[in-house]
């Protein structure tokens, strides 16, 4: 058996382990064992890389070991950390490290291509660009989103007047010094290719600047699919069929994933990148909004009401996250259940600022995964239910995205809350969610509001249904 033989029958295991992984992390029943295997094939992939028979990688292992050790021990310490609701921030910063390595490959081939130690073809000499530039893009425009999520960073401060003509003219003189430089040979000289880098740097930068915090999700993930494609751009120089394979899963995985956010929100991606709605929004503090009145309703009633139902379908949204009261929401099914009230949840896909955010809250809270329904089945069972309880969410309940078409949410699907027989939101004031626009639901007949941090009001429900 030759090492090549070896080296390819480890990458084949691999490449199957990360696609195997990817399909099992489709549901949260399966995921953390699609996680490890897709581990797993990370693990076999860098065996195969290491002992690729390539001269000149055989003389580094000293060097190799080293940097894994470190990289190791970094990536261990921050994974084991990190706190939920820190995870974007993480993502972000693995996405700009992928993009850095994809660099940092491309550079050292290019170093070699213009010093006349390599020959390489104009396609070959393409795909180099692309891993520098798709790379350079992905390495600022994360850490930039990194330093926005974490608080670092004010969106305001970052961003330039005339921002989106600046990105423009920045990414076509990119574009027209990469095709002088495919046109030019070896005459175009390292110097010229590294400002095209700097250039490129800058644009990752000057991408990210002008989008909003709360759009920040579409745009981590927009660059989550550009590490992917610079990986797999990397991985076509370097001849490395498992680097092209994973950094295609993760373009792929990436894009798809931005495009079903923007179709959730729907919104287009060039409204996302050149910053629609979103942000701060308008605030309305009082209870009213023009000769309407919002309904509240008091702790004992609403425990009163919830206690004697026969279904609760709970609606969580990004409040939930912000109050962090999924221990107390359990709470409450636990009590309820016991008196034998059916409890569900209505899941929105774009509940909350993260991709699967309410699906991760539940979990912490130990809430059984079968009682999650997603909009669809939601929508069924709030139809039947006898009181929806909506936590912290906002624009997904929202009823002007189905009948006002001069709405900005107009066409976005959202959970049907008013359908049941009576709706109580939990909230801590009329403030607008993330859209920042009012919602005609507070206002229905059947809806009444439980004003209060939604932890707080959660709590004091539960010590009210402990005394009926
Ligand atoms: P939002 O519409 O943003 O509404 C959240 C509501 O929670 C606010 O109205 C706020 O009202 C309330 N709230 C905040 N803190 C609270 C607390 N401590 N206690 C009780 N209530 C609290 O949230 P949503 O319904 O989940 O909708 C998500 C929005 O984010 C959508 O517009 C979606 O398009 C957008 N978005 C989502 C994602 C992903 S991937 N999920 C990505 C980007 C954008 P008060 O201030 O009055 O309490």
């Amino acid at each position: 058996m030759t090492l090549e033989f070896i080296t390819d029958l480890i990458f084949w295991i691999g490449a199957i382990a990360f696609i195997w992984g990817l399909r099992l992390l489709s549901s949260p029943d399966s995921a953390r064992r699609g996680n490890i295997i897709a581990g797993v094939g990370m693990g076999l992939a860098i065996l195969s890389a290491i002992f690729q028979p390539l001269g000149s990688v055989s003389n580094n292992y000293p060097w190799i070991i080293g940097a894994m050790l470190v990289g190791g021990i970094i990536g261990w310490i921050s994974a084991r950390k990190v706190q939920m609701t820190a995870m974007p921030q993480m993502v972000s910063i693995f996405n700009g490290l992928g993009g850095a390595c994809a660099v940092v490959l491309a550079s050292a081939e290019l170093y070699y291509f213009y010093e006349g130690q390599t020959a390489l073809g104009m396609g070959e000499l393409l795909i180099l660009y692309l891993a520098l530039l798709i790379g350079a893009v992905a390495f600022t425009g994360s850490m930039l989103a990194f330093a926005k999520l974490q608080g670092l960073v004010n969106d305001r401060k970052v961003t330039l007047p005339y921002h989106n003509i600046i990105n423009m003219a920045m990414l076509l003189l990119l574009l027209s010094l990469t095709v002088y430089a495919l046109l030019q040979g070896k005459d175009f000289g390292f110097e010229m290719s590294m400002l095209i880098l700097l250039i490129g740097l800058v644009y990752g930068f000057s991408f990210v600047a002008p989008i909003g915090g709360a759009d920040m999700p579409v745009v981590i993930s927009l660059l989550n699919s550009f590490s992917g494609l610079s990986a797999a751009a990397a991985g076509f120089a370097y001849d490395s069929r498992i680097m092209i394979v994973g950094g295609i899963l993760v373009g792929a995985a990436g894009t798809i994933l931005t495009v079903l956010m923007c179709d959730a929100m729907n919104r287009s991606l060039l409204n996302v990148l050149i910053g629609g709605f979103g942000g701060s929004g308008k605030s309305g503090a009082g209870r009213a909004a023009g000769d309407q009145v919002a309904k509240e309703v008091s702790i004992s009633d609403a425990a009163i009401q919830l206690f004697y139902s026969n279904s609760v379908v709970i609606v969580p949204g990004y409040g939930l996250a912000v109050a962090q009261a999924q221990m107390v929401v359990k709470e409450l099914d636990n009590l309820l259940e016991a008196n034998g009230v059916d409890v569900k949840y209505g899941i929105h896909p774009v509940a909350g600022r993260m991709p699967g955010h309410m699906n991760v809250l539940l979990a912490e809270a130990d809430i059984p995964y079968p009682k999650l329904l997603d909009l669809e089945a939601a929508n069924e069972a709030l139809a039947q239910a006898d009181i929806a309880v909506v936590i912290g969410a906002n624009d997904v309940v929202n009823p002007a995205a189905e009948n006002d078409p001069s709405s900005p949410i107009y066409g976005m699907p959202v959970l049907q809350v008013w359908k049941a027989k009576n709706v109580i939101v939990l909230k801590r004031s009329m403030n607008p969610g993330y859209a920042g626009i009012q919602n005609p639901l507070f206002f229905m007949d059947n809806t009444r509001m439980l004003f209060g941090d939604a932890k707080d009001s959660l709590n004091k429900l539960v010590a009210e249904v402990k005394n009926l």
